[in-house]
């Protein structure tokens, strides 16, 4: 007999014999009945073992959660007053008549239940069983079915899917790479890719039509909610193409992901917004338009003003930014208001000026009394103040005062329900066009490229960039724009791409603006160099992060929530031990000796 899956099951099979297998979810002796909740991938179906039959039964008392049965048995309809409304199964139950043990299980580590909240680190080492949770098995269900979505719309795009290496060399993407050590060639090493970027350009030079890849990407940096170690991108490439025909083909395969996984998709063409309006609207380049309240420049506010922290501040070049916060939290203590100025502080302002707006439109202030009537009616003004409204106002460089606020802006809404913030649950992803070219490395004095070192100038600012550094420098790296875009929703950088370099000579002299020397250029990229010699054609691309695009578009605050099996915050993998000590043996192999014994 074929099996049936559990979820499957419903009153239309009643009065038949069917087979189901799956595992032990409930099991509860009723009135001297034995019930079990058999689940399987499909969902939970309902079994009854009744003592008349009594090999049945006597196993049936035996089995524990996760024990793995088979069962054989008559559907019925149930008894009047014994459905189960909230499962779709709920109107029929299997009678038992034959109950097989396939496996047994020990007490599994949690329950494995959609409502019992498990520690994280606990449910990675045992992934496998929070797998079994059916929220987890959706979440794996409906990243598969977008990732199908996302093939098809980019071949009707008419995309070809071509691998590329990923045991390779190294990748500028402005992380650490992983390093994996050839045995043929001691003291020579691989990295793992950290994009396909320099393959699919040498694609295009091939004379690829259109490329796409759905590939694992590798990178060492610091992990948070939206980083992982490995990850999927999307990539893409197009030959002859501009922003907009990048655009265009982006936006076709998030549209088929958010139908996939929604039912429903954004409207098309997403809406763009240039990089320099981003960080002065919301001082971000990735802002979460979820959250109410923009950032303002306040200092022609106070262009006269008496309070020395301000005064001394334009002074010196300064800005006075102030950003507006809906709604003070419930009872705002001074001690809260302390730590506010406290984070604002660590996260590199100087100070922070906070301003209330008391019952009846009163502003409160601890530097109120500093304050002229006239600019205290201003700041209400500008940033549009009403009662029980919060003012932060930070007086720094434009681009500190900026990254302190924008940083303040997420963190405060972060602390207020989803379902209080304009547009939640709303997939609506938007472009940041513009992105400057390249931005000043404080720490190495030099320029460093915002998105990576083959991004094409944008062509108002071609003649700057191609003057180098001291050119660059001198118009200020902010306002010298590049052919770069990004793909941005609820706060997440989704993806990011650019019209690419395709000339040997633009190349180089961009390798040399941004303090990579001809040297240095031959060395790490003289292939692609090379390759430009016998005719690139303009080309144009796009790499999405496909966890990201997948936990957005099921709303989930981490992409370890769509990652099988993913990595801690530290880097590794608690259910199978990775990363692991290397033995000796593979060190001799590899030519290589430790300096220092692994830590235990
Ligand atoms: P970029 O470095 O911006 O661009 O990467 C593209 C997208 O990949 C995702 N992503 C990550 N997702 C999870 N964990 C990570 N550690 C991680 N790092 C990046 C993000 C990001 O937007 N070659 C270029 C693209 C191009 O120019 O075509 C590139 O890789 O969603
Ligand atoms: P001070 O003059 O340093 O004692 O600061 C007086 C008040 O101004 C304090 O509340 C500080 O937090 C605030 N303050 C000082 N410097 C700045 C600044 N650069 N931006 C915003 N507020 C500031």
């Amino acid at each position: 007999m074929p099996r049936r899956s559990c979820g499957t099951l419903s009153a239309s099979d009643a009065g038949d014999t069917h087979r189901v297998c799956g595992w032990v979810a409930h099991r509860r002796d009723h009135g001297g009945l034995v019930f079990i909740d058999l689940r399987d991938e499909t969902g939970v179906i309902q079994v009854v073992a009744d003592p008349v039959a009594a090999q049945v039964f006597e196993v049936a008392e035996r089995v524990r959660h996760e024990w793995v049965l088979e069962i054989t048995g008559t559907l019925d309809i149930r008894p009047e007053g014994t459905e189960n409304q909230d499962l779709p199964t709920g109107e029929v139950e299997l009678k038992a008549s034959s109950l097989k043990v396939l496996a047994e299980s020990e007490t599994p580590p949690f329950v494995i239940d959609d409502r019992v909240e498990v520690d994280e680190a606990l449910r990675l080492r045992y992934r496998y069983l929070d797998l079994r949770r059916p929220k987890m098995l959706a979440a794996l269900r409906k990243r598969a079915s977008a990732i199908s979505a996302i093939r098809l719309a980019a071949e009707e795009c008419g995309l070809l899917e071509v691998e590329t290496p990923t045991l390779t060399r190294a990748t500028p993407e402005g992380a650490r790479d992983y390093m994996v050590p050839s045995r043929q060639h001691p003291g020579s090493a691989f990295a793992l890719a950290q994009s396909p970027q320099l393959y699919k350009q040498l694609l295009m030079v091939a004379g690829i039509g259109g490329y796409y890849q759905i590939t694992k990407c590798w990178r060492d940096e610091d992990l948070r909610a939206d980083r992982q170690p490995e990850f999927t991108q999307l990539d893409i490439e197009l030959p002859f193409a501009g922003v907009d025909d990048v655009l265009g083909v982006v936006e076709a395969t998030v549209c088929s992901a958010s139908q996939a996984i929604r039912g429903n998709a954004p409207d098309r063409p997403f809406p763009k917004m240039t990089w320099a309006e981003a960080m002065s609207r919301f001082g971000t380049d990735k802002p979460d338009l979820r959250i109410e309240g923009e950032l303002k420049d306040l200092t022609s506010v106070f262009g006269g003003t008496e309070f020395r922290a301000f005064s001394a501040a334009i002074s010196q070049g300064s800005r006075i930014v102030g950003l507006k916060s809906k709604g003070c939290p419930e009872g705002a203590s001074r001690s809260w208001f302390d730590a506010l100025i406290a984070r604002a502080t660590e996260l590199g302002a100087k100070g922070l000026v906070w301003i209330l707006v008391e019952p009846g439109g009163e502003l409160r202030s601890p530097v109120a009394k500093f304050l002229s009537a006239a600019e205290l009616e201003a700041i209400r003004d500008v940033l549009a103040l009403q009662e029980g409204d919060i003012a932060m106002i930070v007086a720094d460089a434009i681009s500190v005062a900026r990254e302190v606020l924008g940083r303040l802006r997420v963190e405060l809404a972060s602390d207020s329900t989803e379902a209080e913030r304009e547009g939640a649950g709303e997939f609506a992803p938007f472009w940041v066009v513009d992105f400057p070219f390249a931005e000043w490395n404080e720490n190495e004095g030099r320029l460093d490229p915002l998105h990576h070192p083959f991004c094409a100038p944008h062509p108002d600012d071609f003649e700057i960039i191609s003057r180098g550094s001291d050119a660059i420098v001198e118009a200020g790296p902010e306002s010298v724009r590049a052919l770069a875009y990004d793909l941005v929703a609820d706060g997440w950088e989704l993806g990011s791409g650019s019209v690419r370099i395709h000339t040997r000579e633009l190349q180089e002299t961009v390798f040399e603006a941004i303090g990579i020397d001809p040297t240095e250029a031959e060395e790490k990229f003289g292939f692609l160099l090379e390759a430009f010699r016998y005719g690139a054609p303009p080309h144009a691309g796009f790499a999405i992060g496909i966890d990201r695009l997948i936990a957005v578009l099921q709303e989930e605050a981490s992409i370890r929530e769509v990652v099988a099996f993913p990595k801690t915050q530290t880097g590794s993998e608690p259910m199978t031990g990775a990363p692991a000590a290397i033995d000796g043996s593979q060190l001799a192999s590899l030519g290589l000796s430790l300096k220092q014994s692994p830590r235990p």
